[in-house]
Formats: structure tokens, sequence, C-alpha cells
């Protein structure tokens, strides 16, 4: 909406925090250590220059610098000269780095590894110490570093490792952009989907040149991260000259923005006379820097204030008491405009009864999929409401991420991540000759699964989606199944087992009867679909598919049950399937689809049951009966002819052969 508005809140924020960063925890992190194995001589010239060093190194850290570099020479002989510095990380307050430097220190003088070696760094969390016979300052090296990782990978890693090295990169160039002498420190942090960010920091020792900086974490970025560190949830590199870590959480803490860049910090204050001027100096610029702060934030934020207050009216109308947390998923129209390239053609990747999606790419780089209702889409308002409410407290590797929404007089758009312009239903039905392994299939059933159960089971709210169906699912570039479209979803009770609506949407093919015919949908309904859904992966063929089924092939799951019940079930499995499949996974997949389709809900597996059949292939599973939709002669004709008569709906206009659109797209509101 307004550019101020994203200044507001770190300036307050900033401010805030500046008050709370001094009562962290004071304990130390120690990581590693490089320790030469060339020794000097006990009781010798250099051994005493050491001492020497690690004490000014020690005493110049207890007052308050963070960075320190000395050089010590007792005699005249070159030979016994010691070279020594100190790093405190950038965000450390000065008693921790005093801590660390001590003990950092006191282990090099004690460690078995380390006590007469010539040269020496050890790294912590909070501090780097160095020493060497050899004068390094100035000096780039890249060698005894030292990289850290977090085992846990991120689910999306391609999208991940390109925030991660965009990321990285910038901060690096703040970190570098520093003068020599200057402090070189750098952190930022990023959205990577609406429930994380990414925290990064990067940093210099002060006496580099700030090219030598750059080329220093350039290649700590492009050399070292890309092999340990780069997937993964986490991941630190330490090299004696710089240093960068990541993480998903804030690991580092809050600075309060400095105006410039001061080169202090080379030389330790040497008298209380020189601190008094300095501390008047501080005074002089701090106090009316923050006056300016203060007056500015304010003047922003009634303009900030002014901005919102109609688009808070709107969020307030239609989210109620909910509207405070949404606040933050909203996006203005604007940045979703330049995000489309204002919802250009090129960027349309799909089109449905609600209005059109689009591919966009927000600022942040982010890969997004924006579903723009249509002003004429009758479906407007409740299942935009609706879809926000719920998918906002989901979140699952296997369902489409929610990422914001933009609600203006004129406009409801919904905004997800990027899956990929292709849905299961393309892949099964849309492309013949382009066809699935079963090793795939058997995953995108393994998946899907997990997706439901996750709505079912596993979020805080129990979810019943209503829709399932192949064009539901989106398979990302690893074939990963992704459930999405929750305009229909509802929550219900965690101890109630079945809601009943007058008002029945959903797709043909795919409903339940009892859902069908007498709007009770549940749990068991959903199974029912993903039953149907099964079926269809195995044999890539539609259920219902009303122009094509003759006498003798009465539909698909006629035809399951036909080649079930005599003992042929391969013969059902889709003829062009490329690769090998194992026997046993298609036929337990083949029963599980049937009994997921049992007429009698209480007779169908729960999602959480499907999963472990699915997961342990010893489990004994119970043996289907006749299938719905056949058993009683109940056909797609008999549910539309009672829905029609029931008062509540107009959907008997609607076509039979058209299966795979929405039912709630027909309704008027
Ligand atoms: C080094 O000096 C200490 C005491 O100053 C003495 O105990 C030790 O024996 C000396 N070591 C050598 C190798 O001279
Ligand atoms: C610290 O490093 C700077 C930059 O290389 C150098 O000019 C200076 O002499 C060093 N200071 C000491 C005390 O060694
Ligand atoms: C300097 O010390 C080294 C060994 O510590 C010794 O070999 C060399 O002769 C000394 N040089 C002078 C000028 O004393
Ligand atoms: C530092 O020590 C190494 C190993 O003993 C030696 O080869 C090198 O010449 C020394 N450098 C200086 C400047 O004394
Ligand atoms: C250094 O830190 C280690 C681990 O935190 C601790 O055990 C040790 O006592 C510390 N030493 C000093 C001198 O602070
Ligand atoms: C994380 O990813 C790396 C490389 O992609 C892989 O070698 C490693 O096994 C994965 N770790 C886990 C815990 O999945
Ligand atoms: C990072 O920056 C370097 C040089 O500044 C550039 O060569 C590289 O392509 C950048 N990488 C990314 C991912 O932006």
């Amino acid at each position: 909406m307004a550019w101020y508005l994203k200044y507001v809140i770190p300036l307050i924020f900033s401010i805030i925090t500046l008050n709370f960063t001094a009562t962290r925890a004071q304990g130390l992190s120690y990581q590693y250590q490089v320790c030469s194995t060339n020794k000097f001589t006990p009781n010798s010239t250099f051994q005493r220059d050491l001492t020497t060093l690690f004490s000014s190194l020690s005493s110049t850290a207890s007052s308050n610098v963070e960075f320190f570099n000395n050089t010590v020479t007792a005699g005249t002989n070159s030979s016994d000269t010691v070279y020594g510095l100190f790093l405190c990380r950038g965000d450390i307050p000065s008693d921790l780095c005093n801590h660390c430097v001590g003990n950092a220190t006191q282990r090099l003088s004690t460690h078995a590894d380390c006590t007469l070696s010539k040269a020496a760094v050890v790294y912590y969390d909070e501090c780097i110490v160095r020493y060497s016979n050899r004068s390094f300052f100035s000096t780039l090296t890249m060698q005894a570093g030292y990289a850290l990782w977090n085992p846990t990978n991120m689910t999306n890693q391609e999208s991940f490792k390109r925030l991660l090295y965009d990321t990285m990169n910038k901060t690096a160039d703040d970190a570098a952009h520093f003068p020599t002498g200057a402090k070189k420190f750098a952190t930022r942090e990023t959205s990577i989907d609406i429930f994380q960010k990414l925290y990064c920091l990067a940093q210099c020792t002060q006496d580099l040149f700030p090219g030598d900086c750059r080329s220093c974490l350039d290649s700590l970025i492009n050399s070292d991260l890309p092999g340990c560190c780069a997937g993964s949830q986490g991941g630190r590199v330490y090299y004696p000259n710089c240093i960068i870590r990541f993480e998903i959480y804030p690991f580092f803490r809050s600075l309060p923005t400095a105006p410039t860049p001061s080169p202090a910090g080379l030389v330790p204050p040497t008298n209380s006379g020189e601190n008094k001027s300095r501390s008047r100096t501080i005074i002089l610029i701090v106090v009316p820097i923050v006056s300016l702060a203060t007056f500015l934030t304010l003047l922003y934020y009634v303009l900030w204030r002014r901005a919102r207050k109609s688009s808070k009216i709107l969020l307030r109308k239609n989210f109620g008491e909910e509207s405070s947390t949404l606040q933050g998923l909203q996006f203005d129209l604007v940045t979703i405009k330049e995000a489309t390239n204002n919802f250009s053609p090129e960027n349309e990747i799909g089109k449905g009864g609600f209005g059109e999606v689009y591919k966009g790419i927000l600022l942040d780089g982010r890969y997004i999929a924006v579903k723009r209702l249509s002003k004429s889409s009758r479906q407007g308002s409740v299942e935009f409401r609706n879809e926000i409410l719920l998918i906002a407290k989901l979140q699952h590797k296997n369902l489409v991420a929610f990422i914001g929404f933009c609600l203006e007089e004129e406009e409801k758009i919904l905004i997800y991540e990027y899956v990929s312009n292709r849905s299961l239903d393309y892949f099964l039905f849309g492309y013949p000759e382009e066809k699935l392994s079963w090793y795939q299939r058997y995953n995108i059933i393994k998946g899907t699964a997990l997706g439901i159960f996750y709505l079912h089971e596993y979020s805080r709210l129990k979810v019943i989606h209503r829709d399932l169906k192949p064009s539901n699912v989106l398979l990302d570039e690893n074939m990963n199944p992704k459930i999405s479209d929750f305009g229909l979803a509802r929550i219900v009770d965690i101890d109630q087992n079945r809601a009943e609506t007058n008002r029945i949407v959903g797709t043909y093919g795919y409903m339940s009867p009892e859902y069908a015919m007498f709007g009770q949908f549940s749990e068991k309904s959903d199974v029912f679909s993903f039953g149907i859904m099964i079926l269809e992966i195995i044999t890539g063929k539609k259920n219902g598919n009303s122009y094509k089924s003759n006498e003798d092939d009465g539909g698909l799951m006629s035809n399951v049950w036909r080649n079930w019940t005599n003992q042929t079930p391969l013969s059902i499995l889709e003829p062009n399937m490329k690769e090998n499949y194992f026997e046993t996974e298609v036929i337990r997949c083949i029963e599980i689809g049937l009994l997921c389709v049992q007429e009698n809900p209480n007779m169908r597996p729960t999602i959480a049951e499907v999963v472990s059949y699915l997961n342990d292939l010893t489990i004994e599973l119970p043996s289907p009966q006749e299938p719905a939709f056949f058993s009683h002669g109940i056909d797609q004709k008999a549910v539309m002819q009672q829905e029609s008569s029931s008062n509540s709906s107009v959907i008997g206009s609607m076509p039979f052969s058209v299966n795979e659109m929405s039912i709630s797209d027909f309704y008027p509101r």
C-alpha cells in the first residue's frame, strides 16, 4: 500500500528490543580449534611473548572492544615475534565477548594439542582468537576452516537454496561495504513462508580490506555452503578471516541500526578523558537522531493508520474477530500486480469456475500462485472467507502452503506457494503418452494419504476437505502430491464424527453416497473420495465416465470389483505403465481402494488406518464387500434426482458428463 509501512515496524521493534538484549544467558559455545604441529621450545622468548599477547587480548576484551590485533616482540630477534587478534561476533554484548576471549586464551595455553604451538586459531560461536609467529594482519587466509550444519533438511530444497544464496549474498554485501578498520558485520532476515523465516549472519575481521572481506565471504558462500549446508535447516562456516551462519530461528541479537559505520575498535580507549568526550559525542548524535526517529515514526504511523483504515474496516467486516490474526497475511493489490506482471495472460496458469490462477514472483523471490476470484463468480465471498480462515491454520508438506490474500472492494485474491501447473488429473487423464511409473503412483497415493491424515487427525482442527479429486492434487517437480483448494472444506468438532448440510457441494464421481444423497459429510466421505482416487491412479481410468461406459463395462468400480472377485486384480492396471511394479503393493492398493469406497461409512477405514496399511505391508486387511454405487443399483442419476427435488438447490441442470466441475460453481449466491 505504501512504502513507509515497511519501515515503521522495524524501527519501533529495534527501539523496543534495545533494552532486552543485555540480559541474555552467558553460555559459551566452543566449536573448533586448529593448532600447528610446529612447536616452540618451552621457557623461550616466544613463549613469554605469547603469554604477553594473551593477557593483552583478554584485558582489551574486557574494555568494551569487539576486535583487537596486537604484535608482541620482547627481544631483537624477529623470529620471537607473536602476532595475534580476537574478533567477537558483532551482536554479542561486551561481557560475553570478554568471557569468550578469556576462555579461548585459557584454552589455547592449556589444551594438550595447543600448548607450544607456533600458530593456532580457536572458534567459538561468540568469538575467534588467533595467533601466529607470522604476520597475518590484512591478509586473507582460506585455511583452517570449519563447517557445522543441522542434519534436518528443508522440505522445499530448491526454492530454499535460491532464497538462502540470495539472502547470504546480500548479507555479505552489507558486511563487506564497511571500510578497512571498521566493524564488518551484517545480519538479515527474510520470510521463507508465512510460518518460517530465514536468519543470516556474515562477518569479517576488521583488518581486512572491503574487497578481501567480500572474496572471503564469497568463497564461503559459493565453495563451502553448497557442500555442507545449503539444503539444511541451519549451517555455519567459520574461517580465520570471516564467518557466515544461517538458521530458521533467530540466533543473533537485534542491534540498534547504526547511522554510519564508525572505524572504532582497532585501538582500545586509553584514558577517561577520551571516554568522556566520546560519550558526549554519542549523546550529541544520539539525542537528535532518536527524536527525529520518534517524530518520523509518529508521522508515518498517522499516515499509515489513515491509509490502512479502509482496508481494516473491510477486513473486520469479512473476518470479524479473526481479522487481527489475519492482518499479517494481507497483501496489497499493487504487490500482487507487480508479482504477476499486472495479471498478464502469459502468467495465467489455470482457469476455474471462480476465476483465473496466475503464476507470480514476489520481491523476496518466492514463487506464488495467485487465485483471483472473478467478479462474476457466484462462489465468491463465502468460500473465499472460509478458505482463508482454514488454510491459514494448516501446514503440511502434502498441502499447498498458504501465503496470504488480498481483499479490496473490487478484488478477492488468494495467494499460495507455486507448486506447478500440473495436477494429478492432468497426469492421469491429460496426456496418455506421458505415463507415470508405478513407483510415482504409489508415492502419490502415500503422500495424498498423509495430507488427508494431517487434515483429519493431526492439525489443530479436524478438517473435512469435501472436494478431494485428482484435479485438486498438485504435483511438485519431484512428483510429490500437494492437496489444494480448500474452498469447500469444513471444520468439525474433534469429537463430532458427522455433520450435515442441506447445501451439497463437491464433485460427482468422488462424492460418497451418504453425502450426495443426504448431505452427511464426515471423515469417511473424504476417505470415499480418496478411495476413488486410488482406483483411478491404478487404472488410469476416470470414475463414472458416463459417455464411455457401455453395458458390459459398467464403469470403473464395477470393473474393479469384477476383477477382484474373479481374482484377476492385476488386469485392471493401466496398460501403459512403464516400469516394473510390485504385485503385492498394487494388490494392496486395490484392496485399500475398495475398502475406502464401501457403501456403509462404518465399513470404510479411517485415514489413519489407511496410512498404517500403506506403511506396514504386514497388517492384515478386512475383506472388502461390494462397493457403493453398484450394490443396490444406486447410480448418479438417482442421486441427481434426489438432489434436484430437494428445495435447497438448483443443480438439476448440471450435465452428467462434466464430471470434473465442482457443483458449487453452479450455485447462485
Ligand atoms: C621452565 O620454567 C619452569 C619454571 O619457570 C621450570 O619449572 C621448568 O623446568 C622449565 N622448563 C624447561 C624445559 O626449562
Ligand atoms: C593491526 O592490524 C593493522 C592492519 O593490518 C596494522 O596496520 C596494525 O599495525 C596492527 N596493530 C598491531 C598492534 O599489530
Ligand atoms: C633468532 O632465534 C633463532 C631461533 O629461535 C636462532 O636460530 C637465531 O640464530 C636467532 N638470531 C639471532 C640474530 O639471534
Ligand atoms: C614460523 O614458524 C615456522 C615453523 O617453525 C617457520 O618455518 C617460519 O619460518 C616461522 N616464521 C617466522 C616469520 O619466524
Ligand atoms: C571455558 O568454557 C568451558 C565450557 O563452557 C568451561 O568448562 C570452562 O570452565 C571455561 N573456562 C573459563 C576459564 O572460563
Ligand atoms: C539431506 O540432504 C542431503 C543431500 O541432499 C542428503 O545427503 C542427506 O541424507 C539428507 N538428510 C536427511 C536427514 O534427509
Ligand atoms: C552472489 O554474488 C556473486 C558476486 O557478488 C555472484 O557472482 C553470484 O551469482 C551471486 N549469487 C546469487 C545466488 O545471487
